[in-house]
């Protein structure tokens, strides 16, 4: 893509070695053979100060596990981040992550990502920096660095010129605010089950009718959060 700057990730790790992982591959990895994106690591211990490269200790008050160390962390934000772009911290404990927020950063030039292991981060780095603190979801991961991976993923497929076509993207889950209604393909039967008569009719405005009843009914089954804010009319591109 001439003329267009790259967008820029930046992965904050103790564990560069992750990346770039199942982001060198498929549409992302070609995305950065195009020049769509880069992704570059900082390793947290080279900004350590002792010789073996400590860059966490144990918490203030007791407790089992390490916390990053705010100093060593300051370095490797202060030598790495770009300012004026979003500085992300990938935690349990953060905002959960929704499509807005994804398309929103995919419309910047970039962010970086602070993947935190052990217990944490210590507090006041991330008052400091008013870091935005980011949750995949209401489980643990054993670091930060796969939900890394995943949020770039999740922001860099919506670059331009990495997913091509558009319509594939206006279509599934999140973007009208419902889950995706289900697919088929070849063969017509499979194991005794028969496709939807009607996605063989050739009636556009009756399949584009059924795919909403399904994609309303596995919403209001699976999703009663997302069902009510559809409801609502409060997210989502309406169509
Ligand atoms: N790090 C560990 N668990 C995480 C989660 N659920 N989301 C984001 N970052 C994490």
């Amino acid at each position: 893509m001439a003329g267009v700057k790259p967008f820029k990730a930046m992965a904050i790790t103790l564990f560069p070695d992750m990346f770039p992982g199942p982001l060198g591959l498929s549409l992302a990895g070609k995305a950065i053979e195009e020049g769509i994106w880069t992704l570059e690591t900082v390793d947290i211990r080279d900004f350590a100060s002792d010789k073996h490269r400590t860059a966490d200790d144990s918490p203030f008050g007791g407790g089992a596990g390490m916390v990053i160390r705010p100093d060593v962390l300051e370095a490797a934000v202060a030598a790495s981040h770009t300012s004026g772009t979003p500085l992300i911290y990938v935690t349990p404990r953060g905002r959960l992550l929704e499509q807005s927020r994804v398309r929103t950063l995919a419309a910047g030039s970039g962010m970086s990502i602070i993947c935190g292991r052990y217990e944490g981060i210590d507090e006041r780095f991330l008052e400091a920096r008013e870091v935005e603190e980011v949750s995949l979801g209401d489980f643990v991961l054993s670091g930060g660095e796969p939900a890394a991976i995943a949020l770039i993923d999740a922001v860099v497929r919506l670059l331009p010129g990495v997913v091509s076509k558009t319509k594939s993207l206006e279509d599934e889950s999140f973007e009208t605010g419902l889950l995706e209604y289900p697919h088929y393909t070849r063969p017509d039967t499979w194991g005794g089950r028969e496709v939807p008569e009607v996605l063989k009719s050739g009636h556009h405005a009756k399949i584009q009718a059924w795919r909403r009843m399904r994609s309303e009914e596995i919403t209001r089954e699976r999703r009663p959060d997302l069902w009510a804010r559809y409801k609502a009319g409060s997210i989502g591109v309406k169509k």
